[in-house]
């Protein structure tokens, strides 16, 4: 079929190629990941799209990259930039710029900073624009009232959906309380473990519900920064979705299993979908017995777009994009809350994950391989 034609590493669209957790090119997207998260940190979102994209598209590619003139048919991979540095690479196995990156310490003090749930690279530029140079210089600014109004953003994307969250800033303080244990990655049976506990207790007060552990866990990867669970109910219309988020993270705060809720949207939030089919609950989660926190997820969707949320959270950020980049070249929209015709704004049900690929015209793709 056309679909299948189109899955080739070289594809326009990471949702058209597959793309593993571990490349055969591995160690140069490592070093090419420091040049993109550093354009970030600067704020230079058009350099780091740019490395973003040519680092997909080496991930996808199936062989060691052995010449310059190998690495340049990749898509993505630019003449002036990225095949620059990959020459240095190929030639020294080190891309000096990198490694130059990774010594001065506005990096690492800027990684850092944007570690820290709710803080992303502007913040980040502004805390240290104001002289914080460590995490007790943050927390003693965030203290001093004259300071307190700075805007908290999320360190996620650029793109619709995850535009509108927004972490109130209240909760600047919990961030920076609860950085060492939300910095511990997140072992897979202990997603798994995490995701039981909270099934049990969504049973009880909703018998029925379906879930899909989204996000890097359902991408293979052996550590997560947080927990992405995807929910629905078959007989939910979106009031009882929003009313469901509602109970049961209240039920979960009562039982002292959530400890703090970071946002929750889908109620009157500007952040709800549309059609209000989805309410988000951004949570930290407090597993009994290891009295670790954990960020906690819940994405409640109503069936009619339950896969098209499970794709949109299990990503990649990069897959995604591509997906909604995709779709729009088809005249369709498409994001976690749904699928639409551009032109008549008609809605399009997809009724497996597997079904969301074949509306966009796509080759299903397997999660594990949308590593982009
Ligand atoms: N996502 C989203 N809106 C957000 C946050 C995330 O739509 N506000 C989607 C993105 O497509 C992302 C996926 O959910 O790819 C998972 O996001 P996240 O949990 O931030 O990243 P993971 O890929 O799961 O990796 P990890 O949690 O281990 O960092
Ligand atoms: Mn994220
Ligand atoms: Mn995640
Ligand atoms: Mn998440």
């Amino acid at each position: 079929t056309s679909a299948q034609a189109a899955l080739s590493p070289s594809a326009k669209y990471a949702c058209q190629r597959q793309s593993p957790l571990v490349c055969p090119n591995q160690d140069l997207v490592e070093q090419l990941a420091v040049l993109k998260r550093a354009r970030e940190l600067d704020l230079n979102w058009e350099s780091a799209l740019s490395y973003a994209r040519a680092i997909a598209s080496i991930k996808a590619y199936p062989r060691k990259i052995q010449s310059a003139k190998e690495a340049r048919k990749l898509a993505y991979v630019g003449d002036k930039t990225e095949l620059k540095v990959i020459r240095e690479y190929l030639k020294s196995g080190q891309i000096s710029e990198t490694k130059s990156i990774l010594e001065g310490e506005k990096y690492r003090v800027l990684m850092e900073f944007s570690s820290i749930y709710g803080i992303g690279p502007m913040t980040a530029q502004v805390l240290y624009a104001r002289r914080c140079r460590t995490l007790e210089d943050v927390k003693r600014f965030y203290k001093d009232p004259d300071n307190a109004a700075l805007e908290i953003e999320e360190d996620d994307d650029d793109e619709d959906e995850e535009k509108n969250v927004r972490v109130p800033e209240r909760w600047i303080e919990v961030s920076l309380a609860l950085k060492d244990d939300l910095s511990i990655k997140i072992p897979r049976r202990e997603v798994e473990q995490v995701a039981r506990m909270v099934m049990h207790e969504l049973e009880e007060i909703q018998p029925g519900c379906l879930h899909t552990i989204a996000g890097g866990y359902r991408r293979g990867k052996r550590e997560s920064n947080d927990i992405d669970i995807v929910i629905t109910h078959p007989a939910a219309d979106a009031n009882r979705v929003r009313e469901l988020c509602q109970e049961f993270t209240d039920v979960l705060s009562k039982k002292g299993l959530v400890t703090h809720l970071m946002t929750l949207t889908g109620q009157h939030s500007p952040s709800s979908s549309p059609a209000g089919v989805i309410a988000k609950a951004f949570t930290i989660f407090s597993l009994p017995g290891s009295g670790r926190s954990r960020r906690l997820d819940l994405i409640f969707a109503v069936p009619d777009v339950y896969w098209t949320a499970v794709v949109g959270w299990t990503g990649s950020t990069m897959f995604q994009r591509d997906l909604r980049l995709h779709a729009k070249s088809k005249d369709l929209k498409f994001d976690s809350s749904g699928i639409t015709r551009r032109t008549d704004e008609s809605v399009i049900i997809a009724h497996s994950e597997k079904d969301v690929f074949e509306i966009l015209g796509l080759p299903y793709i397997h999660p594990t391989m949308r590593n982009a």
